[in-house]
């Protein structure tokens, strides 16, 4: 059972989710060696496959896709597949729409065709051995499936930010363990998916939202969603159980837990050589506004917005069928919202990208 329908439709997502789109083009200059580092053609091959996987809504995996091509035009005429995926609740009419806006495909380029493909990043998605490219932005975070154990003192796996301390909020580190384990397991699923999918000297190009030692996507975003919840349930609009159930299905790896998995599994090791890996932050367009402008009203709006994006299908998912759910999501969000407006500094955000690029050996 996938841990999300995925993200907020009907052109939700794509309006709201310009950070993420700094963050896969952040890494142009991988995107630039990946393809000129692609093996020679064999001389019976007919195409070019490149899949993105994750990609929601598509109006960012579109862009990175016609980055790719363009990059790829310069070097060789042959036909393109430009495959993407997502899970098959993704809002794939949406994907086609964008990816149709006339009659003429966005992607730009001749000879480019075009297919969706829904199923999961952590199993096969295409016969072995046909893939030269395969990208993935701000998706393999999710987890595979839903996590079974207990996190009742916060709303994600991860130690609570030190610096927007709140009465009851706690994660210890044994509590972390059983999803560390399953992370490095999805993980585990999606290199070998990808090794037996990729031809050899292949490309893989990951990135996903992450941490450093202090650092982490879910400061700000995750404080303010728990802070949220816990009004609600000190006003006795949310029962606790609520908060001690809900566990957002994501986790936020370091850079040595992205590619633990290719120093530790012999399979893995040989399949894969790293050409290399980054650790970034990227800021996003709501802090760049609000530092011109000083406005934390449109701020908060747009910080709002960029949260909503990708959390209310969980949310909405995961409230007790006795609430009547619109009602309820939209409070929640209202209340984001006055919580933001109210106090910036406590949910500072930091959109920390770990990343790779591997050659399939
Ligand atoms: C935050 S969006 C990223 C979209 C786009 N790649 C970007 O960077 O803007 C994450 C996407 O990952 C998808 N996703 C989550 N779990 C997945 C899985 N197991 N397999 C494929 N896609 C998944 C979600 O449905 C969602 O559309």
């Amino acid at each position: 059972m996938p841990t999300t329908t995925g993200m907020k439709g009907g052109g939700y997502y794509d309006a709201n989710s310009q950070v993420q789109r700094l963050t896969s083009e952040a890494l142009l200059p991988w995107m630039e060696e990946a393809i000129d580092g692609l093996p020679k053609p064999a001389p019976d091959q007919r195409s070019w496959n490149f899949l993105d996987i994750g990609t929601s809504e598509g109006a960012n995996s579109i862009y990175t896709m016609n980055h790719l091509i363009e990059i790829l035009r310069r070097k060789s005429d042959l036909p393109v597949w430009a495959l993407f995926d997502d899970l098959p609740t993704n809002d794939f009419n949406q994907m086609f729409l964008n990816l149709f806006p006339t009659s003429n495909s966005a992607l730009s380029g001749s000879d480019v065709y075009s297919a969706a493909i829904g199923g999961s990043a952590f199993g096969r998605l295409v016969p072995p051995e046909t893939l030269h490219l395969a990208t993935t932005y701000n998706a393999i975070g999710f987890f595979e499936s839903k996590p079974s154990a207990p996190l009742p003192h916060f709303v994600i796996p991860m130690i609570p930010n030190p610096d927007a301390p709140r009465k009851g909020v706690h994660v210890s580190a044994s509590e972390l363990i059983p999803f560390q384990k399953q992370s490095y397991q999805d993980l585990c699923q999606f290199y070998t998916a990808r090794a037996q999918e990729l031809v050899p000297g292949g490309k893989l190009l990951i990135q996903v939202y992450g941490k450093t030692e202090s650092q982490c996507t879910g400061h700000g975003i995750m404080d303010v969603l728990s802070d949220a919840f816990l009004d609600f349930v000190e006003a006795d609009m949310l029962p606790r159980s609520f908060y001690e159930n809900f566990v957002f299905p994501a986790y936020y790896r370091d850079l040595d837990e992205l590619t633990a998995p290719l120093r530790n599994e012999p399979e893995l090791s040989t399949s894969y050589r790293i050409e290399h890996t980054q650790v970034y932050d990227t800021r996003a367009h709501f802090d760049n506004e609000f530092a011109r402008t000083g406005d934390r009203k449109i701020w908060a709006q747009s910080y709002t917005s960029f949260l909503r994006a990708f959390t209310e299908p969980v949310l909405a998912d995961s409230l007790p069928d006795a609430l009547v759910k619109d009602q309820i999501v939209d409070k929640i969000y209202q209340r984001i919202e006055q919580l933001l407006a109210e106090n910036p500094e406590r949910y500072e955000f930091h959109f920390i990208s770990i990343a790779a690029l591997l050659t399939r050996l």
